[in-house]
């Protein structure tokens, strides 16, 4: 794995470890960030498959074909596309699997981006997720706090209940959840002290030790049910 895309992961789990992904298959990586997941897409589904990496930000879309050049894996159907989540242009029924690392709690409208996720897979395709959601919720105010400054991913974490909703509202089934984990009060520091501080101005101690023990890092798999 190239340095530039382990030095910009920023993931909260192994999507591509959890996802089944065969060869052939075609895989859309949400918010692929630094490349690190559509690298380790792009070994498993080989050169008859295809890896999309999508991100709203483009400087993150250039350090990851950076790192796909230097993992020497220019020869593979491999794509980018700048475009935020709930508006990736891709045509419907288009992607065996979607993977996602920590990445949709960012999100503030999840429906759309379930909604995107659901409308370019194909029937009984399915996505390999990673998130982070509140086991419990917290007060308003504090809320408030971690949203204005849109802190990590700790800003748009929304309660695990409600993320399973927004799931099954946009249509997904058979949802499994892999692991769940508990952050840990130096991983919640980690997180809520994201780089760019200039524009996402960490939470003060007494906010990160209110969310401590409610803030969990998901890994789930669910699927689009087969046409009837
Ligand atoms: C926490 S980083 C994770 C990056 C990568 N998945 C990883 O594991 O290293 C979040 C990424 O999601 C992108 N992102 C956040 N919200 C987005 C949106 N609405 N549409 C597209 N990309 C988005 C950011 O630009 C950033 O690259």
């Amino acid at each position: 794995m190239p340095e530039i895309a382990l030095n910009l992961s920023r993931g909260c789990g192994n999507p591509t470890g959890f996802a089944n992904l065969q060869p052939g298959d075609v895989v859309v990586d949400f918010g692929c960030g630094g490349g690190i997941d559509v690298i380790l897409a792009a070994h498993k589904v080989g050169s008859q498959g295809r890896v999309i990496g999508i991100d709203g930000a483009p400087q993150m879309i250039e350090r990851a074909q950076q790192a796909v050049a230097e993992a020497g894996l220019q020869d593979r159907n491999i794509e980018f596309r700048t475009a935020y989540l709930d508006k990736t242009q891709l045509p419907d029924d288009f992607a065996d699997v979607v993977t996602s690392n920590c990445v949709i709690n960012l999100c503030p409208d999840k429906d759309a981006v379930y909604e995107e996720a659901f409308r370019i897979l194909r029937s009984s395709g399915r996505i390999a997720i990673s998130d982070i959601v509140l086991t419990e919720n917290i007060a308003p105010e504090l809320r408030e706090r971690f949203q204005s400054t849109w802190a990590g991913c700790l800003g748009g974490a929304i309660p695990e209940e409600d993320y399973w909703q927004t799931m099954r509202e946009a249509g997904f089934a058979e949802i499994q959840i892999v692991a769940r984990h508990l952050l840990t009060p130096e991983e919640l520091e980690a997180m809520a002290c994201c780089p760019g501080e200039e524009f996402t101005p960490p939470p003060s101690k007494e906010d990160r030790a209110a969310v401590e023990g409610k803030v969990a890092s998901v890994k789930f798999t669910a699927m689009k049910p087969p046409l009837k």
